[in-house]
């Protein structure tokens, strides 16, 4: 199988803390910490860490991060091939505040040299695109370079996830590129206006982004699963129960495990399922990319939990 991801690419920055600030407030923290993350970068990691041959396509900054991550790309076998160093501007930071108690976060993001991916830079990689099972996209890069990418993809009859993170909403154009669309709650409830309270809610949200053109939505509902929507289905997927030390990176775990359980001719049930089960995994070490299973640990983690 493979897979190419256009995307964000960040070294994180962490603190954890006994418990997140409010406006105004000042926390004492502990255990600073850089790592690699960004949602395209851990996402192209995690598909090569499942086997996935993985195109990452995208621009660091010209400083030690860059240098840092790309070497990171290489020891993970992710192909740069078609990435950038970019030397106007610095790479993606990502400040992550981690709740040690409850393994919840706040993050926010300096996107730097993310900024300047281009629809240049999607044409020069358009070899890599085309010959890909599933072009897999997030949103911490300009829309417009998603929205192109998207199109450039289905123009070629390659199958696009977007995963349409972090919450923003999208142009109308896209949803008849997307094959399948993967927001949580909060992402869903914004592209939609539908305040997702129940299963029902999700599902209403999920309809009306199919009538949109999308063929299928699932949206993640963190310790309660995820939905399938299609135009003729509905189904729960439930989520595994596992001790949590830190969320972040969960998103991306799931939609790069979805990504080659599609390539690899899986149905969308269960490759949500699987997906499911990366998910799990990666929530139990610190670090976007530190739980990220390898294909043997995602199989072992699926024979002991049959659902
Ligand atoms: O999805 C997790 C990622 O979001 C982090 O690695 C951080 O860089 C932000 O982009």
């Amino acid at each position: 199988m493979i897979v190419a991801i256009v995307g964000s690419i960040h070294m994180d920055f962490y603190i954890r803390l006994p418990k997140l600030p409010v406006p105004g407030e000042t926390v004492l923290g502990h255990g600073f910490t850089m790592l690699p993350g960004g949602k395209g970068a851990n996402q192209a990691v995690a598909c090569s860490r499942l086997g996935a041959y993985t195109y990452m396509v995208g621009r660091v900054g010209n400083d030690i991060f860059g240098e840092k991550l790309i070497e990171n790309f290489r020891k993970n076998n992710v192909d740069t091939k078609y990435m950038e160093v970019d030397k106007t501007t610095h790479t993606g930071i990502a400040f992550i505040l981690l709740d040690e108690k409850t393994g919840e976060n706040m993050i926010t993001v300096a996107p730097g040299a993310d900024y300047n991916v281009s629809a240049k830079d999607v044409d020069n990689a358009m070899d890599a695109i085309s010959r890909s099972d599933i072009l897999l996209l997030q949103l911490e890069i300009p829309i417009d370079t998603v929205v192109y990418a998207a199109k450039r993809a289905w123009e070629k009859g390659v199958r696009v996830i977007l995963n349409p993170a972090p919450a923003a909403s999208l142009p109308d154009e896209i949803y008849r590129y997307i094959h399948v669309l993967t927001p949580n709650r909060v992402e869903a409830s914004l592209l939609t206006n539908i305040n997702i309270e129940s299963r029902e809610d999700a599902v209403k949200a999920g309809k009306l982004l199919i009538d949109k053109g999308v063929d299928y939505v699932i949206i993640t509902l963190g310790a309660e699963g995820s939905m399938v929507i299609s135009k003729d289905f509905v189904r729960h997927i439930p989520a595994y129960k596992v001790e949590v030390v830190d969320t972040t990176g969960a998103g991306d775990a799931f939609n790069a495990a979805l990504a080659v359980s599609l390539a690899e001719g899986k149905d969308i049930v269960e490759a949500c399922r699987i997906a499911n089960a990366a998910a799990a995994l990666q929530i139990t070490k610190l670090g976007a990319q530190s739980g990220l299973p390898t294909r043997e640990e995602l199989e072992e983690f699926l024979r002991k939990h049959r659902q």
